[in-house]
């Protein structure tokens, strides 16, 4: 529950805690770009697998900070607590189409008398990404008493709940002020919140108010959130200075009007990318729900990108993956390509890092991070210890996982299509792929058939490690490198200046340009075999045959992890692998072939990962596959809704969010956009999910608005 009523504008995410949190808790605030050393106390993917502590990297895992909205009250010193559960009756309300989050709790009394009725309101502004607002009623009824209100967000336990912190002794001003320095990474953070009651602010968290009768008491708080990051290159402003200069500036008397705005700024939101499912009032509000949760997560910030659990959980320890290319970015690129273009300058600014990596790794050019923090290096763990069993194992993925740089190339050329944003191109694009083209220069390897191949990668498919000719690694470098070409070409076209100076700047040689040619012409590319069948990787068909049971699939892989050697040798797959291929090029292949390798992959598929359902969606309903389609597309839309996976405790899964958009629009809808003879989109409708009589919805393409009247 505290995931699924997170808030957030992706500067901030706080989740969705009581007020007053439980002892069983995860009350954090989460504040994007603000990483800290690995602490080896804090679990990793899952509460069973733990980092060894050895991980030396400053900015290795997102860092909590405590609960914003901690609220406390004591009637007549008796704390108004859940324990009584009797006496208790709560409810919470998210409000997705205005950004906001609703509680109401009554609190009854076992000697009778008046209920206590505590009505909260919890706001993230969408306007201002540093503000958060709560609104707080109190009411009691005819019922006398002293009344103690505790706002303070000050943790008592900070060691133990937010270990990344150090706490810094509180200037007096303003009201409270929570000075944080992260403890490998020295960033420092800054909490300030001021308070009024019934209209009089307070110069303090905690304090005493006498009840009277038939009348409420009424709270209302603002609270400021600053970091290191936010100080402006020519200034030496501190968080803290930042902090109360904002929060003195939030006048009471604008608190409705902000809330208004912020109301307002949810409005438009909706009016770009809201779906409507006639007939099917659930799946509109799963749907609902998971754009909510996609549009809190994105900020305006290129220095970070989308978390695979975004700033709702402390899965993966906020690390950046494909996912935030293959699976979230469409989503954004037809709602709000603004914010596609900030995703991919995220890859521009990590781009150093890539480098570096590349050049570690004994391979030229740029080769991004599987799991990407600030500074692009990678912080994917090299071992994880399983809690319960002390059992240390491997992860290839770091070291192996490769078809990231494709992916996110991939992703950039889809952004150039659908924006037609030449400047972006021009200014980073262009860099991006040069230096991924010529890491897979470096990385294909020659082999007597004298054609090149691509050995010891991990494709989607995280069970296999070691592995030769993954198809999909395989197509997508042969798609990085063709558009890179293609790019190029065009920049040496267009913008020979420009050209001239980005070759001088990467000591590019003429001669790269026919090696990337003649790699692309002699790349390795698996194609069917005589049923059809596109092998996963170069032996695949020879693994060993394993009856997949009904019960182990859509679990959190910890069995398997742990006969990895194993797994490593059967035909069991965590997650679409081949299948992505259908999923990225839908038009490539026939459907004949797309169908036997569904049917074949599908078989021996566990879905170990929240990403593998919407791709099996897509696919299946590309094939009129109604029935498998819809299983797929329902799991995929209400994963977190329904607790599938039995770890959204530790964070939305929103690359699965990402993935039932698409398996929406480009399966069951099939849309499709052209660029010839003139940028347009298509629709190849293979039916609706079940249930569903029309939908609504808008789409950007080339700065035009798509709406159901342009496609119908
Ligand atoms: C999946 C990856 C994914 C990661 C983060 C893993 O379980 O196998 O494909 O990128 O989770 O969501």
């Amino acid at each position: 529950m505290e995931t699924l009523f997170t808030l957030g504008n992706g500067y901030l995410g706080v989740r969705g805690s009581l007020e007053s949190p439980l002892a069983i808790s995860q009350a954090d605030l989460f504040i994007a770009g603000i990483y800290d050393r690995k602490s080896p106390v804090l679990p990793y993917s899952e509460l069973e697998f733990l980092t060894p502590d050895s991980d030396e990297h400053p900015f290795g895992e997102l860092a909590s900070f405590p609960f914003p909205f901690q609220l406390l009250l004591k009637l007549d010193g008796n704390p108004l607590t859940l324990f009584d559960r009797e006496n208790y009756d709560h409810s919470s309300i998210l409000d997705m189409k205005k950004g906001l989050s609703f509680d109401r709790s009554v609190y009854r009394f076992s000697h009778g008398g008046e209920p206590v009725v505590l009505t909260t309101m919890r706001c993230c502004s969408a306007i201002d990404r540093h503000l958060l607002m709560h609104d707080i009623e109190i009411n009691a009824g005819n019922r006398q008493g002293l009344l103690e209100i505790s706002t303070s967000m000050h943790d008592p336990h900070l060691a133990l709940n937010h270990p990344h912190l150090n706490q810094l002794p509180s200037p007096e001003v303003p009201a409270e002020v929570l000075l944080f320095e992260t403890k490998s990474s020295g960033l420092k953070a800054c909490l300030a919140a001021k308070v009024t009651q019934d209209g009089e602010e307070l110069n303090t968290a905690n304090w005493t108010t006498r009840l009277v009768p038939g009348k409420s008491v009424r709270v209302r708080r603002y609270i400021s959130a600053f970091t290191t990051l936010d100080t402006p290159h020519d200034s030496k402003l501190t968080p803290h200075e930042m902090a109360s200069a904002h929060l003195s500036s939030q006048s009471w008397s604008d608190f409705d009007g902000k809330l208004l705005e912020h109301e307002r700024e949810w409005a438009r939101r909706y009016e770009r990318a809201d779906i409507k499912f006639e007939g099917s009032p659930s799946l509109t509000q799963a749907q609902r729900f998971n754009i909510y949760h996609l549009l809190i997560a994105a900020d305006h910030d290129p220095r970070t990108s989308i978390a695979a659990r975004t700033l709702s959980g402390r899965a993966y320890g906020g690390h950046i993956f494909w996912d935030a290319e293959i699976f979230l970015l469409p989503f954004f690129l037809h709602t709000f390509p603004e914010i596609a273009r900030t995703l991919l300058m995220y890859r521009y600014h990590t781009l150093p890092g890539a480098r570096k990596r590349a050049h570690r790794l004994g391979y030229r050019g740029a080769c991004y991070a599987w799991e990407s923090t600030v500074t692009g290096e990678d912080v994917t763990p090299k071992t994880i210890v399983l809690r319960s069993m002390h059992e240390e194992i491997p992860i290839f993925t770091g070291t192996q996982q490769v078809h990231i740089t494709a992916d996110i190339a991939f992703a950039l050329w889809r952004y150039w299509e659908a924006t037609g944003d030449d400047e972006f191109m021009r200014g980073y694009g262009c860099e991006i792929f040069v230096e991924t083209a010529r890491f897979w220069v470096t990385r294909c390897q020659l082999e007597a058939d004298r054609l090149f191949h691509i050995v010891k990668v991990v494709g989607p498919d995280e069970y296999h490690h070691n592995v030769t000719d993954n198809a999909f690694t395989n197509w997508m470098a042969r798609h990085n490198l063709r558009k890179a070409i293609e790019t190029v070409q065009w920049m040496r076209d267009r913008f020979p200046r420009d050209w001239r100076e980005l070759t001088h700047r990467l000591n590019f040689e003429d001669h790269e340009l026919a090696e990337w040619k003649d790699l692309e012409e002699r790349l390795f590319l698996p194609q069917p075999n005589q049923d059809g069948l596109i092998e996963q990787f170069r032996g695949f068909f020879s693994l060993r045959d394993v009856q997949i049971e009904k019960k182990s699939r859509f679990k959190a892989p910890v069995k398997r992890l742990l006969n990895w050697d194993e797994v490593n040798q059967t035909k069991v797959i965590k997650q679409a692998d081949t299948l992505m291929l259908f999923f990225l090029f839908p038009d490539l292949f026939p459907e004949e072939i797309i169908r036997a390798n569904f049917e074949y992959y599908e078989a021996v598929c566990d879905h170990g990962s929240s990403l593998s359902p919407p791709v099996h969606a897509m696919v299946a309903a590309r094939l009129g596959l109604t029935e498998i389609a819809d299983q797929y597309y329902r799991q995929s839309l209400e994963l977190d809704l329904m607790n599938l996976m039995q770890n959204t405790a530790l964070g939305i899964h929103a690359a699965c969010m990402g993935g039932a958009w698409q398996a929406l629009m480009f399966g069951y809808l099939g849309v499709r956009f052209q660029q010839n003879p003139d940028p347009d989109l298509r629709i190849d409708p293979a039916g609706l999910p079940k249930g569903v009589r029309s939908i609504s919805f808008n789409l950007r393409y080339r700065e035009r608005v798509y709406s159901k009247e342009d496609v119908a």
